[in-house]
């Protein structure tokens, strides 16, 4: 089955000309979670926006569920690829918190009793129900950003797309969030974020994606977090566990541990 995302030589640059996107390739395998994790000023959210064609592509190729993206498919493309935007403030601007959520939906040909149980769905995964009549205007950023994500979720597509979504998210609300998405995960839903936070994706992801200064440094398995150079070069840090263990290279065979899960069994062992 062809990824749910293959990009080829992408690169990009923004009018002013900065050279956001240097011959980026990366793969998503289908229902797979991956997180891309680069520094500030890396390239994540330039990445993203081909990913549903916000930003056309100038070099290389994107490709989406096999399709070759280009201006021609750009509906079908927003239809299958749901993007959450870094500032909830870039996407959110109906007059309700309700209409905000229903806008997809509608846009997708859905109406009374269907869409209403929709939105209310959408609202409640992402537990601001009560909040439907509110003014989104008037809600903190965390609220605003659970709201720019049930706007996508509304919408149901295949690849769901988080620009750092953990950014303003208390920890119940964090916790809420990725035990979301390894719902939508389960139900075949392939997970795509954008992240500083090494913690949460040696734990959450299956696969990370590393940018630096607009290229691709490397990417496979979370376990490459636990690779100080890479980390260094890519301006990250390691994940805390494996900071922890660091000193003790012997406790750490046959590999080091980035979850908490893995530190605990080495404990285990030792006690
Ligand atoms: N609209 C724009 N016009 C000009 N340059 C831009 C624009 N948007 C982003 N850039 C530049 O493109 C590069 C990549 O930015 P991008 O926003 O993709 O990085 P990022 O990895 O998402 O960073 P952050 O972690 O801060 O969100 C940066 O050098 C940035 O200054
Ligand atoms: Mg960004």
């Amino acid at each position: 089955m062809e990824p749910a995302i293959e990009v080829t030589k992408l690169s990009f640059s923004y009018k002013d000309g900065t050279r956001a996107l240097d011959r980026c390739s990366v793969t998503v395998e289908r229902g797979t979670k991956v997180a891309i994790l680069g520094p500030n000023g890396s390239g994540k959210s330039t990445l993203l926006l081909h990913f549903n064609g916000i930003h056309l592509v100038q070099q290389g190729t994107v490709r989406v569920l096999g399709k070759t993206v280009n201006q021609h498919n750009e509906q079908w493309l927003r239809s299958k690829v749901g993007l959450v935007f870094q500032d909830p403030d870039d996407q959110i601007f109906s007059g309700t918190v309700w209409e905000d959520v229903a806008f997809g939906p509608v846009n997708q040909g859905l109406r009374g009793e269907e869409l209403e149980a929709k939105v209310r769905q959408a609202l409640r995964f992402v537990n601001m129900e009560q909040y439907g009549h509110k003014v989104p205007y008037h809600l903190s950023y965390g609220q605003k950003k659970r709201v720019a994500i049930a706007g996508v979720l509304a919408m149901d597509p295949d690849i769901i797309v988080l620009d750092e979504p953990v950014a303003f998210l208390d920890p119940a609300g964090k916790r809420a969030l990725f035990e979301l998405l390894n719902r939508l995960n389960r139900q075949g839903k392939t997970i795509v974020t954008a992240t500083h936070d090494v913690d949460l994706a040696a734990r959450w992801a299956d696969k990370v994606i590393i940018l630096c200064r607009g290229r691709v440094l490397t990417q496979g398995e979370p376990a490459l977090l636990t690779d100080k150079t890479i980390v260094q070069e890519a301006e990250l840090e390691l994940p805390t566990v494996t900071e922890i263990f660091a000193p003790f290279p012997d406790l750490c065979q046959p590999k080091t541990p980035v979850t908490v899960e893995e530190a605990r069994s080495i404990i285990k062992q030792l006690l």
